[in-house]
């Protein structure tokens, strides 16, 4: 991130905090594509749309809104982001990452975050859920380039990008509620077209189980910022080429719509223990 960006965070982070008092959030939740609507659950919820905030840009993608609301979910303080900044938006990745050293600088220790995803692993289905256990991402700028400011890694450690103990917290979820948890590395993309079926081919020869346009430059940034990282993939569809049928995004928001229940009572269960 640039020396710029980081002003940005610390303008939006100074600006929010005059709202909230003395409010501390312990975890920024991420919600994916047709995702949003956990946010709706938060207890005395205070919403902060991001264009109210000095320095943000606001979000334009379907299915999402552009705002914070800061609240009560699962007995935790937390943040959530109903909505959020996607390159294929336009957005820089110093954009992209501006929410995440907004939450660092406001005190939150961790961000669970959910995405909505193509199946590339073919023994996975479309209405999965996939504990996210590493990422690749090949293409596209890092958004920690630039100028590194002090007090943080300038070639930051991935080995343990996804927290370990929040694995554990992941698995041991999804026994308890005896819903069916997939494993396995997201890939990033930065679309906005969805890949074409030799991408695809591609990815899953390189490790890929699940594909999407989200979720790889926030986690960098999360973690450069100090955060624990935990995230999820609903998968909405079979990637190119696996059902020769072409993608569209109603069947995405469909089957995000249909994962709703199952999937916040897991996304709730792992934030309690966040
Ligand atoms: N590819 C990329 N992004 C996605 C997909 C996909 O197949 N499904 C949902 N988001």
């Amino acid at each position: 991130m640039t020396a710029a960006g980081f002003d940005r965070a610390d303008r939006a982070a100074s600006a929010l905090r005059a709202r909230l008092g003395d409010f501390v959030p312990e975890a920024l939740l991420v919600l994916g594509s047709g995702l949003g609507y956990l946010a709706d659950e938060v207890k005395d919820a205070l919403p902060v749309p991001y264009d109210a905030l000095p320095g943000f840009p606001v979000s334009t993608a379907p299915g999402h809104m552009g705002r914070f609301v800061f609240g009560e979910l699962a007995g935790r303080r937390v943040m959530v982001m109903q909505g959020r900044f996607h390159g294929y938006e336009g957005y820089g990745m110093d954009e992209v990452a501006l929410p995440l050293y907004t939450a660092a600088r406001l005190g939150a220790s961790a961000m669970l975050v959910t995405n909505a995803a193509g199946a590339v692993n073919t023994v996975f289905s479309p209405g999965d859920i996939m504990l996210i256990t590493d990422h690749l991402k090949l293409f596209g700028d890092s958004p920690l380039r630039g100028p590194n400011p002090p007090g943080h890694d300038r070639f930051p450690d991935m080995t343990f990008c996804y927290t370990p103990a929040l694995l554990t917290v992941a698995r041991q979820a999804a026994d308890a509620l005896g819903i069916p948890l997939r494993e396995g590395v997201y890939m990033y993309f930065p679309g906005p077209q969805y890949e074409t079926p030799a991408e695809i081919r591609a990815a899953r020869a390189l490790g890929a189980d699940a594909v999407g346009m989200s979720t790889v430059p926030e986690v960098i940034a999360a973690r450069h910022a100090g955060l624990d990282v935990l995230g999820f993939s609903l998968l909405c569809n079979m990637a190119a080429g696996v059902s020769g049928q072409p993608l569209s995004e109603g069947e995405v928001l469909d089957a995000a719509a249909a994962a709703r229940p199952v999937f916040s009572r897991l996304v709730l269960r792992c934030l309690a223990q966040v």
